[in-house]
């Protein structure tokens, strides 16, 4: 059993916008007061689709980072790093490699999806079609058991879970095992020991399931017994082997509808996208401008909001009252479009005010980034290093 941790990651694609906002970094927000949390920027998983075009990372990563910290991510709170900073990510990667059927990674549905959607590019790469298992060692590098995705992501943290028990199955069982579990019960001590077979014994015999949770709770809090004792003990507890691997959950993160100003998915490449650190003065024009009802063409017409871009933004910043005035002004063509855009002006300007004033500091001085980061790489690579020295070992690579 391993303590809690929640791992996300995104690529490096330019400057964030709204849509990352209510979407991704209000939940890892959220999460950081909640979980260890670990954040990094997937700086090889842009190599996979974009490796002809390596500068944006460069031009990408620094402002990415800016607004994730702009949002709130709290260095104090979690961890931030880079991808490639931390080479233990590319080790696991190469050596899961070993163990993952081709097939497997053929099957995962972005593999063809996005060959299809992105067909002006040459992506019959090994690296593209490995792309699912390096996000699979960022996942298990950490033994994180939470990871905050979009729906989009999720077979890959279905991919990941069945790799980790691929692994578990084939390398798990260290040798002599048995062995070494029976010489690490004894150093719980007399009693504890013998309440601990007596508990395991129920449990995998009897089936019984109380005795198993009893058992786990012994160990847990088992101050006396090191660390990979304690994996031997609760994978013979279970009747597993030793978890080498944890298994990742998915922590889905609903799509939350922020639309872009034409009404769609909030997107670069649609060119409808407020920024997180946009100029006030930008942001006011963008939204006066955007899309309303086409029903609308004079003042004096009535219109829908169900079928106005407008009324998606009230739903994220208005309070009920407000959306009421929308509802009925709208319908009854009562308020004019320039009005029922304004308090949707005044929200998002307020919502950035607090992202701007975070975000100075680290525009006046960028060191403060470099530091954050390098702070953040060091964390992780203890943390991998941890892992890998278990991979390592499972793997028949610590020889002398
Ligand atoms: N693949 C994700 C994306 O393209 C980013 C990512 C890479 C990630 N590694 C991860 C997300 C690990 C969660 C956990 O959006
Ligand atoms: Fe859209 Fe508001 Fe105009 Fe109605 S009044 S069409 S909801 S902008």
């Amino acid at each position: 059993m391993y303590a809690e941790r929640v791992l996300s990651g995104m690529r490096p694609t330019g400057r964030l916008h709204l849509g990352h906002y209510h979407g991704v970094l209000k939940n890892w927000v959220q999460l950081q007061n909640d979980y260890p949390c670990l954040f990094f920027v997937a700086d090889w998983h842009a190599l996979t689709t974009s490796y002809d075009s390596p500068e944006v990372i460069a031009d990408s990563v620094w402002d990415m980072l800016i607004d994730w910290l702009a949002a709130g991510v709290d260095p104090e709170k979690a961890t931030i790093f880079i991808q490639s900073r931390v080479p233990q990510h590319a080790e696991l990667h190469l050596l899961l490699s070993m163990i993952s059927p081709v097939g497997w990674l053929e099957r995962v549905p972005t593999y063809k999806d996005q060959q299809e959607k992105l067909a002006h590019k040459d992506l019959s790469t090994y690296g593209f079609l490995g792309y699912p298992l390096l996000m699979s060692a960022d996942i298990l590098l950490y033994r994180a058991d939470k990871v905050p995705v979009g729906e989009d992501q999720l077979p890959h943290v279905e991919f990941t879970r069945e790799i980790a028990r691929r692994f578990n199955h084939m390398f798990g069982r260290e040798p002599g095992f048995e062995d070494k579990a029976k010489e690490a019960v004894k150093k719980l001590g007399g009693k504890k020991a013998k309440l601990f077979e007596e508990l395991r014994k129920r449990f995998q015999q009897e089936g019984d399931a109380a005795a198993l949770e009893q058992g786990r709770v012994l160990l847990k809090e088992s101050g006396s017994v090191g660390h990979e004792d304690l994996e031997r003990l609760y994978g013979y507890l279970e009747g597993s082997g030793k978890t080498i691997l944890v298994e990742a959950g998915a922590l889905l993160t609903e799509a939350a509808r922020m639309p872009g100003l034409d009404g769609q998915k909030m997107s670069k490449s649609y060119g409808n996208t407020i920024f997180l650190r946009e100029e006030p003065d930008v942001v006011s024009k963008k939204i006066r401008t955007m899309q309303t009802d086409p029903a609308r063409v004079r003042r004096t017409d009535p219109g829908d909001p169900d079928k106005c871009p407008v009324w998606q933004f009230h739903l994220i910043y208005s309070d009920d009252d407000t959306r009421k005035w929308v509802q009925q002004g709208c319908r009854s063509a009562g308020i004019g479009c320039i009005e029922c855009k304004q308090p949707v002006i005044d929200g998002v300007l307020r919502e950035q005010v607090a992202m701007r004033e975070r975000a100075q500091p680290y525009i006046e001085d960028p060191s403060l980034v470099r530091r954050i980061v390098a702070q953040g790489c060091e964390r992780a690579s203890a943390l991998a290093e941890e892992t890998m020295r278990d991979v390592r070992e499972a793997m028949g690579l610590s020889y002398r």
